[in-house]
């Protein structure tokens, strides 16, 4: 029996469906699924992906786990086993072809380096630059400056009654902090930030960039630029001037500065990395605990149990939902052989929700205990800024706590990106009782 799931109709419209019944055969004829085979299409362009694509990873773990779309030109691994060790294994897992879902040309690569497309040794000497600025303490020591920006976007919120939490509150504090540490001047953050946005959104269906993200990426750019210029010749207690002072050794061993294009690199890295992720992470925590509000209530008697339900926020709606890759090596896994250059999207939203790793993988439950937090990536590129983006979370919710008595959602007009990597919302009416 062909149980035929997901977006078969595309199949039959454009009249591809025979190449994936005779797939299926395949599979049937490999012993793969006897009986039961799911004709899936991991798309991450399509609604599905930015809306809801959880009962598909599930499909994907059981059925598929290395899941290739040939149309697409990737394959897909989503159990928590395999996206781990290929996040690990930076030799046959290269990040040196970008980590969006499709490769990125060299041109495109050197025109704007950054750590998170570069493999080992030379990511791991360029991120020893900034990686300082990030470490847990120093994180820790920036608490009173992350809780005076935070009530400065939360007191207009608590006075108005509500408001939008993403637009308003939770778009707004991550780019503050991260703009700081940079040295962005308070009256150019906000801009920067729909900059951000506008550059990382993507038409759904293509995955292509908008007109608006690609002339947005522009103005960032050439913004950075003339920071960096600006620093080099007037330096100041910020990274960008620690960047523009810093030596790296080359690929042949040299001593050397770095250049505009690599600091303008970090400063663009930072900035997105900075902020839209946070932003999703304190609105799916919102939309989770609107969703169980014993939790809620739980949270708002003990304010010491935040940290936990930031964890669990990130393992249930991990913000950034996949890690690209290209294989230095033909490799086999699971029977399935992707030969060398192949893409490979580690599907951290899946492996995050895998039963073989987390007991009742879709319950949301606050007081769970997990060793790895693989929502931050590991090995080689874990996130740097994991320990600025837990301090964003914990003190926005203990004073958005501490400050009211009832909040509430109207979930039905949330709306959710549509973005390179990332996922979560981008709109939530919320009213609040002070
Ligand atoms: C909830 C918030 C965040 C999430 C879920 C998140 C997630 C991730 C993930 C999954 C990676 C690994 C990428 C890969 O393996 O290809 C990563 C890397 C990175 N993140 Fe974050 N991130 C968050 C917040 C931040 C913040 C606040 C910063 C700002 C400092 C930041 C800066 C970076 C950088 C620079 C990298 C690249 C590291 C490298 O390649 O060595 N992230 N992040």
């Amino acid at each position: 029996m062909f149980c035929i799931k997901q977006d078969l109709f595309t199949y039959r419209r454009d009249g591809r469906c025979r190449d994936f019944i005779v797939r299926s055969v395949v599979l049937v004829a490999a012993g793969k699924s006897p009986g039961l085979i799911w004709l899936m299409r991991f798309d991450p362009f399509s609604k599905t992906f930015f809306n809801d694509p959880y009962e598909l990873y599930g499909q994907l773990r059981d059925h598929e786990p290395v899941h290739h779309n040939p149309e697409l030109g990737f394959y897909a691994l989503s159990r928590f086993d395999d996206v781990l060790e290929a996040a690990m294994d930076t030799k046959v897992f290269s990040s040196a072809w970008g980590v969006t879902v499709r490769p990125m040309s060299p041109e495109r690569i050197a025109a704007m380096p950054m750590i998170i497309m570069m493999d080992p040794p030379k990511q791991t000497r360029h991120r020893r630059l900034v990686s300082k600025a990030f470490t847990p303490k120093r994180i820790a020591a920036m608490e009173d400056v992350v809780r005076d920006l935070t009530l400065e976007y939360l007191n207009p919120l608590l006075e108005a009654g509500g408001g939008d939490f993403v637009r308003d509150f939770a778009g707004c504090v991550p780019v503050e902090a991260i703009s700081l540490l940079l040295g962005v001047p308070k009256a150019d953050r906000q801009w920067l930030r729909d900059a951000v946005n506008d550059s990382l959104t993507v038409e759904e269906g293509t995955g292509n960039p908008t007109a608006t993200g690609i002339a947005a990426s522009k103005k960032k750019m050439g913004y950075f630029f003339s920071l960096v210029a600006e620093r080099r010749t007037k330096p100041q207690e910020d990274l960008i001037s620690a960047l523009v002072a810093a030596e790296v050794k080359s690929d042949t061993g040299e001593i050397e500065k770095l250049t505009d294009k690599e600091i303008v690199g970090f400063c663009s890295l930072l900035q997105a990395a900075g902020s839209e992720t946070a932003t999703k992470l304190m609105g799916a925590l919102l939309v989770l605990l609107h969703r169980h509000p014993d939790a809620l209530q739980d949270l708002r008697a003990d304010p010491l149990g935040i940290p936990g339900a930031v964890e669990e926020a990130l393992r249930y709606w991990p913000p950034s939902q996949i890690q690209g890759r290209t294989t230095t090596e033909e490799i086999t896994l699971h029977g399935v052989t992707m030969p060398k250059e192949s893409r490979v999207l580690l599907l951290t939203g899946a492996a995050c929700r895998d039963g073989r790793q987390f007991p009742e993988p879709d319950r949301f439950d606050i007081k769970r205990q997990f060793p790895i937090q693989l929502s931050f990536g590991h090995g080689a590129h874990k996130c740097i800024g994991a320990s600025l983006a837990r301090l964003e979370t914990r003190i926005a919710f203990e004073l958005l706590f501490a400050s009211t008595k009832e909040i509430s959602i109207d979930e039905s007009r949330a709306e959710r990106v549509q973005m390179s990597n990332v996922a979560g919302y981008s709109s939530i009416p919320m009213t609040v009782v002070s």
